[in-house]
């Protein structure tokens, strides 16, 4: 019964709604979207209708509790990703629906109103979204507080809330910006249960300094000294090749850093035709590959010291077990969500689990890295 309605709220959204929801503009939809769930947050008969209607039991395949994650459990692998919900103000839908974690902003540790709209183009022929926002938030202030809420009163869902350096003038010299992250890592102590740090924001007018190993070791090595609750990810860039990527994770390594999210949107637009005049990055499908192939080289080299929380275009539960077999423990949806609505989650959960039976690991934590050996020595290097 419940899995019939799981079914139809997926084949409604994607036949009904979002053929509605994609004649309107994508920053309008983005905000409805957020209010929406924050509406439904709130109101106990949304709250139960949700949990109801999403809900699905296969805890014991998908259950894992990760020793190098400072022994964090999760209830299975499915994350949302950071972007959907800066402010962390949707935490109770976003437990609801089914999500084991989620990765809230990301957040700086001022106030910030992002770059000039629109923030979003949509790209439905290639599965992707244009995104420009320039980390508007809150600020972590005002977030810590609502993040606090979040973690406390959630039950299953692991709050995790993503921090990235101030996108203005102020944050632009490495000094201040290492500072930036600093304020908001000691902000947050004791009000998350993960960290994610995210170095690899494309969209700010200052661009990446710390996917330079130099400064990235400066920051990690200021960070070290901050006191935090729980396990710490660094949130990666897509567009390096592997040796500048390992020369990243060599740095990684030597840190209080117990994972990396494996990647950040994708920069470059080679064979995608899109107007030039369009700012920003692509999430999505184009991002699949490339963060399928950093997965799979990261699991080879650090799996054993990082836990790998693999992202970019998963869609379907077969993206999400060859994200799992190349070596990512967790992983995580943006873009999906939107393009498949909030069914994905338990239509992901039922599909893994199957494919998990079929090839009989009793537990998805026995699939890890299984194919990246085989991987490796197939794929073009990048
Ligand atoms: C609307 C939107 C906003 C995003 N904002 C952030 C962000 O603030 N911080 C971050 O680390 N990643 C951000 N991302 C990148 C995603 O977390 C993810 O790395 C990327 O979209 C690939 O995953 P997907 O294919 O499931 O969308 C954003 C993505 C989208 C679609």
């Amino acid at each position: 019964m419940r899995w019939f309605l799981q079914k139809c709220a997926l084949f409604f959204y994607v036949r009904l709604v979002k053929p509605v929801l994609f004649r309107i503009l994508p920053d309008v939809i983005h905000e409805k979207m957020l209010t929406l769930s924050k509406f439904a947050s709130r109101h106990a008969l949304f709250r139960w209708f949700i949990r109801y209607s999403m809900k699905y039991d296969n805890q014991k395949v998908l259950a894992q509790k990760l020793d190098k994650f400072k022994g964090l459990k999760f209830d299975n692998p499915f994350g949302l990703g950071a972007g959907f919900d800066k402010n962390a103000v949707t935490a109770t839908a976003i437990e609801g629906i089914g999500f084991a974690y989620a990765a809230f902003g990301s957040t700086t540790a001022r106030f910030c109103p992002g770059n000039e709209r629109p923030w979003f183009h949509r790209l439905p022929e290639y599965k992707s979204l244009m995104v420009n926002v320039g980390l508007a938030n809150d600020g972590v202030d005002v977030v810590s507080k609502t993040i606090s809420n979040a973690h406390s009163s959630s039950t299953t869902l692991k709050v995790g809330q993503s921090i990235a350096r101030t996108n203005d003038a102020k944050a632009a010299d490495d000094a201040e910006g290492i500072e930036d992250y600093a304020h908001s890592l000691q902000k947050l102590f004791g009000k998350t249960a993960y960290i994610e740090i995210n170095i690899s924001c494309p969209n700010t007018f200052k661009g990446e300094p710390f996917t330079d190993p130099a400064r990235l070791d400066a920051l990690l090595t200021r960070l070290d000294a901050v006191e935090r609750s729980g396990p710490v990810t660094l949130k990666m860039p897509s567009d390096k090749t592997w040796e500048e990527f390992r020369e990243l994770l060599e740095v990684v390594v030597k840190h209080d850093v117990q994972g990396v999210t494996i990647s950040n949107l994708r920069k470059n637009r080679e064979n995608l035709e899109i107007p030039e005049e369009w700012k920003g990055n692509l999430s999505g499908a184009p991002t699949k590959d490339k963060s399928d192939y950093l997965v799979a080289k990261t699991f080879l080299e650090y799996g054993d010291r990082l836990v790998i929380t693999g992202l970019g275009g998963i869609f379907t539960p077969k993206d999400a077990y060859r994200k799992i077999k190349l070596g990512a423990s967790l992983v995580s949806i943006v873009s999906a969500l939107m393009f498949e609505g909030p069914a994905v989650v338990p239509y992901l959960k039922r599909g893994l689990v199957k494919l998990l039976k079929e090839d009989g690991f009793e537990n998805v934590r026995k699939a890890v890295g299984t194919a990246a050996t085989k991987y490796a020595q197939s794929s073009k290097e990048w």
